[in-house]
C-alpha cells in the first residue's frame, strides 16, 4: 500500500492504521507517506527521462532530516532559501555540488557559509546581492558560481502569495534589465556565471504558465548567447501544483513536454526545484475532535490541531480536505461543519462549510494534503508545543520529530536579574 488509503474502514498510510499513530503519539501531529514521496519523486524522474535534469528538492516545503534523507537516498539535490536549511541540507548528507542556494535577501553570512560548503550554485536576484557576493569571493581567492534568476513577468495564476513571477513581486531580475546584469557579472573576477534561473510561483495549476515563462527564458539564453556571454546551465524552479480537493497525481508528463518544448532544445543541463508536488499529498495532520458545538447559524466541530500547527487554511484560504479517519458504514447522516482550533482567533479554523459525517467528541479527523506548508510553517502561538511528525514506510512508522514540550517553550526564554526573585 502506497499513500493513504483506506481499509477495514479505517485510513491507513503505507499500510499502518492512523488510529494507531493516533494511539501512540497523540495529536496533533503530521504523518508523512515515504511511500508516496518515493511515487512522486520517481515519476517526476521518469517524466523528466532523456533531458539533463537535476532535481533539487525545494526543502522549504518540508525539511524535516528524515524528509531529506529519504530525497538525498533517492538522488536529489537540494533547493535552500536560509543558511539554516544549508545546514539543515548538510546534515541530511547532501551533496553540496546538488545544492542551489536561492532568496532574495542573502547576507554575507549565508553567502560564506554557500561558499565554504562549495554549494552548486547561488542564484542571484539583484544587482546589489551579485556584488556582495563578488567581493565576498574575491576575498576569499575564488569565483562564486551564480546563475542570475530572471522575473520573466509572466501571471502564474495561483494566491497572489505566492505568486513571484510577475513584474509587481520582489523576485528576480526583471528579465528586460537581465542582460545588463549578466554582462556587469561577467566582469567580475569573483563571479562565475553558470546560468539563468526562474521561478514564477507556487501551486500552478494551469501549466501553460510554465510554457510562457520558459519560452521567455530560451529567448532570453539564445539573445545572451548571441551577445557571446556562455549560458552553461538553466534553472527551472519549482512551481507545479496539486489537487488539494481530490487524490490525484500532478500531470509531471504535461510538465516535461512543456520543459522539452521550450527550452529542451538548448541542449543545457537544467535544474528543477519541486517542493509542494513531492510532498504536499503525501502528509496529512491528524487531530482529534474535542467538542462539537451546535449553535444558531452554524455547527463546529472543535479540534486539537489550530492555525498554529497549519497555517495555509487562513493565510491563504487555502482548501485541505478533512476526512474522519474511521468511516463506519451506519455514519450515513451528513451535516455541515466548520473544523475550528481552540486558539483565540476568529481566523483559527481548518475547514469551512463542510458537509461531513455528524462528528463527535473524540472523533479522529485527517486533514489532508498537509507535507508541504505545514509543519515548516508552524509557530508556537497560544504556547502550543510544536506538533509531533510521524513518517511510515512500507508497514512502518517512526517519530521524526517528537512533540515539543512546554517546559522547552518556557525555557528558551531569559528573565533578567532585576526580575528575578532576590
Ligand atoms: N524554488 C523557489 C525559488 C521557490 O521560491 C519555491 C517556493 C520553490 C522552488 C518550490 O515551489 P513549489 O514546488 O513548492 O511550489 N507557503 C506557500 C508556498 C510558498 C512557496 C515559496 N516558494 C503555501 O503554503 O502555499
Amino acid at each position: 500500500m502506497t499513500g493513504f488509503e483506506m481499509r477495514d474502514g479505517v485510513l491507513h498510510s503505507d499500510g499502518v492504521s492512523l488510529e494507531e499513530i493516533a494511539r501512540a503519539v497523540g495529536t496533533p501531529a503530521f504523518v508523512y507517506s515515504a511511500d508516496l514521496m518515493t511515487k512522486r519523486y520517481r515519476t517526476l524522474e521518469s517524466a523528466l527521462e532523456g533531458l539533463d535534469v537535476e532535481i533539487c528538492y525545494a526543502m522549504k516545503a518540508n525539511s524535516n532530516q528524515a524528509v531529506l534523507r529519504h530525497f538525498v537516498s533517492m538522488g536529489a539535490g537540494l533547493d535552500v532559501v536560509s543558511e539554516g536549511e544549508l545546514s539543515r541540507a548538510l546534515a541530511a548528507g547532501v551533496d553540496p555540488k546538488k545544492v542551489v542556494f536561492a532568496g532574495v535577501g542573502k547576507t554575507p553570512r549565508e553567502i560564506e557559509a554557500g561558499l565554504a560548503a562549495g554549494i552548486r550554485q547561488f542564484n542571484v536576484e539583484s544587482p546589489s546581492e551579485l556584488a556582495m557576493i563578488d567581493e565576498i569571493a574575491r576575498a576569499r581567492g575564488v569565483a562564486a558560481p551564480v546563475s542570475i534568476r530572471i522575473n520573466p513577468d509572466v501571471d502564474a495564476k495561483t494566491h497572489a502569495k505566492i505568486t513571484t513571477g510577475t513584474k509587481e513581486n520582489k523576485f528576480g531580475i526583471d528579465i528586460d534589465l537581465a542582460p545588463g546584469v549578466f554582462r556587469d557579472a561577467a566582469a567580475r573576477a569573483g563571479i562565475q556565471v553558470v546560468g539563468v534561473a526562474t521561478h514564477i510561483g507556487s501551486q500552478i495549476l494551469d501549466l501553460s504558465s510554465f510554457r510562457h515563462a520558459y519560452s521567455r527564458l530560451a529567448d532570453l539564453v539564445r539573445a545572451l548567447e548571441n551577445e557571446g556571454i556562455a549560458i552553461a546551465e538553466v534553472d527551472l524552479g519549482g512551481g507545479v501544483g496539486i489537487d488539494y480537493e481530490a487524490d490525484s497525481d500532478p500531470d509531471f508528463h504535461l510538465y516535461a513536454d512543456i520543459v522539452r518544448e521550450t527550452v529542451g532544445g538548448l541542449g543545457k543541463p537544467m535544474v528543477v526545484e519541486p517542493g509542494r508536488s513531492m510532498v504536499g499529498d503525501a502528509g496529512v495532520l491528524l487531530t482529534h475532535v474535542v467538542h462539537v458545538k451546535r449553535g444558531v447559524a452554524k455547527t463546529f466541530a472543535i479540534v486539537d490541531g489550530a492555525m498554529n500547527d497549519l497555517i495555509r487554511p487562513t493565510l491563504y484560504e487555502a482548501y485541505h480536505d478533512v476526512v474522519p479517519v474511521r468511516l463506519d458504514a451506519a455514519d450515513q447522516e451528513t451535516v455541515t461543519v466548520d473544523i475550528v482550533g481552540p486558539v483565540c482567533e476568529s481566523g483559527d479554523y481548518l475547514a469551512q462549510g463542510r458537509a461531513m459525517p455528524v462528528p463527535q467528541s473524540g472523533d479522529l479527523l485527517a486533514v489532508k494534503s498537509a507535507g508541504a506548508y505545514g509543519a515548516v510553517m508552524a509557530s508556537v502561538y497560544n504556547s502550543r508545543p510544536q506538533a509531533a511528525e510521524v513518517l511510515t514506510h512500507d508497514g512502518t512508522f517512526d517519530v521524526v520529530r517528537p512533540r515539543d514540550r512546554i517546559e522547552q517553550l518556557i525555557e528558551r526564554d531569559r528573565v533578567p536579574g532585576w526580575l528575578q526573585a532576590s
